[in-house]
């Protein structure tokens, strides 16, 4: 099998896996009872993970949880560290992500003394917070114990004060996530006002940010909280004025502090507060839609648990021969990894309709190898929206996302790699996608050079859409050093141009479906047969080009991408040199490796893979390039996956597979 015919095949490789593993090593396989009790929501949330612990129904717009400042770094990506003082319990939150954190927006805390509000207030953890799907809760030495729970677009607070204390709530109206490690990424505020109605039962706002990794331009969201029980009074702050019996406050200062306090003659206090990018009135409405009247948390952690049931972990059937560590590590894994994208489907302001919307693609040039495609196994009606809300974002923003968040664009890496994911959705035949919108999108990506907009780490061209790099690609037919990342990007959009290729076959543009497939060997312009290493007996690598088309012989080393960052010849590329990781085996038995001399002595060259295209000549010299391998949605109509028992359809799909 030809090589780079097989990419497809390659970006299916994590779904296969699955299908295979199941049939072999899960023989014995059984439906799990409660599988919510073996996850735990802790799991990757420390060393670098940063996984989101708090509470998301699957792919929900609300992620609800602590904002903590990390006693060792500062910076809390998910809001959550295990150490460290909460500043705020927030309803938004990414998760697993880096770069810098996003959002910790609309957020409160319980305290019981007076304070001075021009001092931050952060409350100290009397033990470790406390998690599980549907439930978390947090004690603080104040006394106050909060126990939350959420829905789709709003949450429940329920606050458990000291009797023999007052009871007040302050809303941060100003409090985001900073980023005291990467300043120049951190999130700032730039307004806001909050308001409470007369009789104090309910308050209004919103708060307008800015910055943070994707450097987003202005962005909003609005809130709405309902108390079940009313507050005997509210006082306002805005800076170093504060205002008793006052309900309302704003700011048009950056990084402004204002909101409110409210004071109760209660102990046990509960509120439900929704968000919206739309409206407060949107937001409150989103309180009414997901708990009508009630203040019901126990019901919403029991919903919680059936929704992430219902989606999620009914798909599989599993045996780990009763081993209970596997069984966590696998429904944790699980958990982890539904929790973005973010469905905001009628939450887009810039379109602000029932279109299909998802946002928090954070980031897919890491998810389109392995979780996109597996959620077109699993769930392919969430695999359709994304791809549709893909095309969505391209129909009103001008490019498909490849990391978005705050509903802006921006960063890109290498490619544009929701390419790939479209063409996985298109052979793997996924409902719900309008084609011929979807494929002018993946064009656009293909054609149009993104605007410019400047990047200090980057500053040659845009990395906040499409492919900034486009004008060598499309002269070239590679990327040279004029570029930043130029051997990634040569890389990557060798296989965006496949995906396209891919799905142009399908579409019946034949003349695309040749044109592209041409371009995806561009990458060959770049692989220098006799390049080679000192450490290992082996040539034959990928190198960059000046802009003259001659070899960069300087800064170069096949086994390191240098600072491999947004300024270097490769983004993260470092190989991992320890030869055992390096042997792959294919098909016909064949090891090869091409970084370990004994393997290679018993290897074949990588020429035996791939028809080379001329190195000194454009990439027209592709015409013995072989797509014999391909046949449209094969890969569905081989039925591997859905004749598998062991991955539940949707009962909707099946009704549908059955009509
Ligand atoms: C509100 O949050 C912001 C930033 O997250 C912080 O700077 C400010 O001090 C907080 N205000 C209070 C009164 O805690
Ligand atoms: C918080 O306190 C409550 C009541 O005292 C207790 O049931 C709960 O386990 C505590 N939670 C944590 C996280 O310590
Ligand atoms: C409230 O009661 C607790 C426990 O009985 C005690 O530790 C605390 O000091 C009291 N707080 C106040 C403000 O009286
Ligand atoms: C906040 O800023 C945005 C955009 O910069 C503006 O549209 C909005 O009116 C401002 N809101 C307030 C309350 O000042
Ligand atoms: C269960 O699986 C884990 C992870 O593979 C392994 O470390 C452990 O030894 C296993 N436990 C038993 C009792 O087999
Ligand atoms: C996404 O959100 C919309 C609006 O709430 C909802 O109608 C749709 O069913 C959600 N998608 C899935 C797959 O649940
Ligand atoms: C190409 O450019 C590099 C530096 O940019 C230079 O060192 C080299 O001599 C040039 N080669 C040719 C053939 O012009
Ligand atoms: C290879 O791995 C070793 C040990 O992990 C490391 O020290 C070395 O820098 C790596 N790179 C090369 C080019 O050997």
């Amino acid at each position: 099998m030809k090589l780079l015919s097989a990419l497809p095949l390659l970006c299916n490789i994590p779904s296969l896996a699955i299908a295979d593993h199941q049939s072999t090593i899960f023989s014995k396989r059984s439906t799990v009872s409660n599988p919510e009790n073996y996850v735990d929501v802790f799991t990757g949330t420390e060393g670098g993970g940063n996984v989101f612990p708090g509470l998301a129904r699957p792919f929900g717009m609300v992620k609800l949880g602590v904002d903590v400042i990390d006693s060792s770094s500062g910076n809390a990506y998910s809001g959550y560290a295990p150490d460290g003082k909460i500043s705020g319990i927030s309803m938004m939150h990414e998760s697993g992500t880096g770069g810098a954190p996003q959002y910790g927006v609309v957020a409160q805390l319980p305290y019981t003394d007076d304070i001075d509000f021009a001092t931050e207030l952060t409350l100290d953890r009397q033990s470790a917070d406390s998690g599980s799907v549907g439930q978390y809760q947090v004690n603080f030495t104040n006394g106050v114990n909060v126990e939350l729970a959420a829905a789709d677009r709003s949450g429940i607070y329920h606050y458990s004060f000291p009797s023999n204390a007052s009871a007040k709530i302050l809303v941060n109206g100003s409090h985001h996530l900073s980023s005291p490690l990467r300043p120049w990424w951190s999130q700032y505020s730039v307004n806001g006002s909050i308001e409470a109605n007369d009789d104090l039962s309910q308050y209004k706002g919103s708060h307008t940010l800015k910055g943070g990794w994707g450097e987003q331009s202005d962005w909003t969201i609005y809130y709405c909280g309902d108390f079940d029980t009313k507050p005997t009074s509210v006082t306002s702050y805005q800076g170093t004025n504060v205002n008793e019996n006052n309900g309302e406050s704003s700011s048009t200062k950056q990084d402004d502090s204002f909101g409110l306090v409210f004071e109760f003659d209660k102990s046990e206090i509960k509120l439900r507060v929704g968000i919206s990018f739309i409206s407060s009135d949107q937001a409150c409405s989103n309180i009414k839609n997901d708990f009508g009247n009630d203040y019901d948390t126990d019901q919403t952690i029991k919903d919680s648990i059936s929704k992430w049931n219902d989606e999620v972990f009914s798909k599989f059937e599993i045996n780990t021969n009763n081993n209970d560590t596997l069984t966590d590590i696998f429904y944790s894994a699980l958990y982890g990894s539904h929790l973005l994208p973010s469905n905001r489907t009628g939450e887009a302001p810039s379109w602000n309709s029932d279109e299909v919307y998802y946002d928090d693609f954070f980031t897919l040039w890491d998810t389109f190898r392995c979780l996109n495609p597996l959620f077109n196994l699993i769930n392919p009606t969430r695999g359709g929206e994304i791809v549709q809300a893909m095309t969505n974002i391209y129909n009103h923003d001008g490019y498909t996302p490849d990391g978005r968040s705050a509903n802006q664009n921006g960063r890109t890496q290498g490619g544009s790699n929701s390419d790939i994911v479209m063409a996985d959705a298109y052979v793997k035949n996924i409902d719900g996608i309008d084609w011929d919108n979807a494929y002018q999108a993946m064009k656009k990506n293909a054609e149009v050079q993104p605007p410019y907009k400047y990047d200090q780490f980057a500053p040659d061209a845009s990395n906040q859409d499409g492919r900034g790099a486009l004008p060598d690609w499309l002269d070239l037919g590679y990327v040279t050093r004029k570029y930043t990342r130029s051997v990634t990007r040569t890389m990557e959009y060798s296989y965006d141009d496949y995906s396209l290729s891919v799905v142009a076959k399908g579409l019946g543009n034949s003349d695309d479906h040749e044109k592209y497939l041409k371009r995806s060997a561009g990458w060959q312009h770049i692989w220098n047969k006799d390049a080679s290493t000192s450490k290992f007996d082996y040539t034959g690598f990928v190198q960059p080009k000046q802009e003259n088309g001659s070899w960069a012989d300087d800064n170069y080393d096949p086994l390191s991408c240098g600072g491999c960052y947004w300024g270097d010849d490769e983004y993260e590329a470092q190989t991992d040199n320890d030869s055992s990781a390096n042997i792959y085996e294919d098909d016909d038995g064949y090891s090869y490796s091409i970084y370990d001399s004994k393997v290679k002595k018993e290897s074949r060259g990588l020429e035996d893979y791939f028809p080379l295209v001329n190195h000194d000549s454009k990439s027209d010299d592709t015409d013995d390039f072989s797509d014999d391998v391909f046949t449209n949605r094969q890969f569905t109509d081989s039925n591997t996956i859905n004749t598998d028992a062991t991955i539940h359809e949707d009962q909707e799909d099946e009704d549908k597979a059955n009509s």
